[in-house]
């Protein structure tokens, strides 16, 4: 396994490759949801990259970026051991060189959820990863369930931008309990890590009213709700139930399908979670 950090580095190893590559872009920390991801690029390619780089244009002024946890020789580690060809760790001056003024700015599918309760986020999320696919140019580009707004984001810029890459999506990987696993939960003290179980809880027990036949957009948020709201430490930001493609909330679930989704605070650590509710993606 190479690990490189400068262009010209990733170029000439990326021209060495034969074959199809797959490339896994991660903020490191890494943990079983990402190493599913690599799992599934290296079942689906020749070569897979790797990058770690913990993006500053993504966080907002009041969020974690000092804070974000990071350990990049046991990364290094779990990468060498899953078979992983190269990995990228650029730094910021490589990625956001003096006097940098442009930006990858997707529209609509930005606006509400994660979009409108962190503003800028996608701005830095769709120019880094724009950024990552001109640098590695890789086949398929493998991202989590677990961020959705993320996946509809990056797909659009994809299409819109005439990007090469198929975009391959991995489901949510679980805790035993249900707790989605985050490299933010390591934030959470024991009894925080207790509370954080309401978020998949809640999520089935709306997915089960689902499957009984609750259509009703708001019957299935209050759900939710009502769980969030019921564990002392845990507090909701929001609950959706929207299109899962053009992201819009729903009053009715129709055959499309559903993406019931929330963010919640559980001391001063902010937990996203979803479920895809029918539909046929
Ligand atoms: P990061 O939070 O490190 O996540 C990297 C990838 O791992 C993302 O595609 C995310 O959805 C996926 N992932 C995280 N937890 C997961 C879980 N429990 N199950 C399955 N997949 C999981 O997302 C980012 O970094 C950044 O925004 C990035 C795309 C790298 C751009 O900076």
């Amino acid at each position: 396994m190479q690990t490189v950090t400068t262009l010209p580095e990733l170029w000439a190893n990326r021209k060495a490759f034969s074959g199809t590559v797959g490339l896994v872009p991660t903020m490191g920390f890494l943990h079983a949801g990402h190493l599913s991801l690599v799992r599934q690029a290296k079942a689906e390619c020749d070569h897979v990259v790797v990058s770690i780089f913990v993006n500053p244009t993504q966080f907002g002024p009041s969020e974690d970026l000092d804070a974000y946890p990071r350990d990049l020789p046991h990364d290094l580690a779990l990468l060498e051991e899953a078979g992983v060809d190269l990995v990228w760790t650029p730094t910021p001056e490589v990625m956001y060189p003096q006097g940098f003024q442009t930006w990858v700015e997707v529209e609509e599918v930005t606006r509400p959820l994660e979009g409108g309760m962190r503003p800028g986020h996608f701005r830095g999320v769709t120019t880094i990863v724009a950024k990552l696919f001109t640098g590695v140019q890789p086949d398929k580009a493998f991202f989590g369930q677990k961020d959705a707004q993320q996946v509809v984001v990056i797909k659009q810029m994809t299409r819109d931008l005439n990007f090469p890459i198929k975009i391959v999506v991995c489901p949510i990987r679980r805790e035993p309990d249900g707790l989605a696993m985050s490299s933010r939960n390591t934030y959470l003290d024991p009894a925080q890590r207790e509370a954080a179980t309401v978020l998949s809880r809640s999520l089935i027990a709306a997915r089960t009213a689902f499957e009984s036949g609750e259509r009703d957009a708001d019957k299935l948020c209050a759900i939710v709700a009502e769980m969030i709201t019921a564990e002392p430490l845990a507090e909701l930001q929001y609950v959706s139930c929207a299109h899962p493609q053009t992201l819009t909330e729903l009053e009715t679930v129709d055959e499309d399908g559903a993406l019931l989704s929330m963010a919640v605070y559980v001391g001063k650590t902010r937990l996203i979670d979803n479920f895809l509710l029918g539909g046929t993606e």
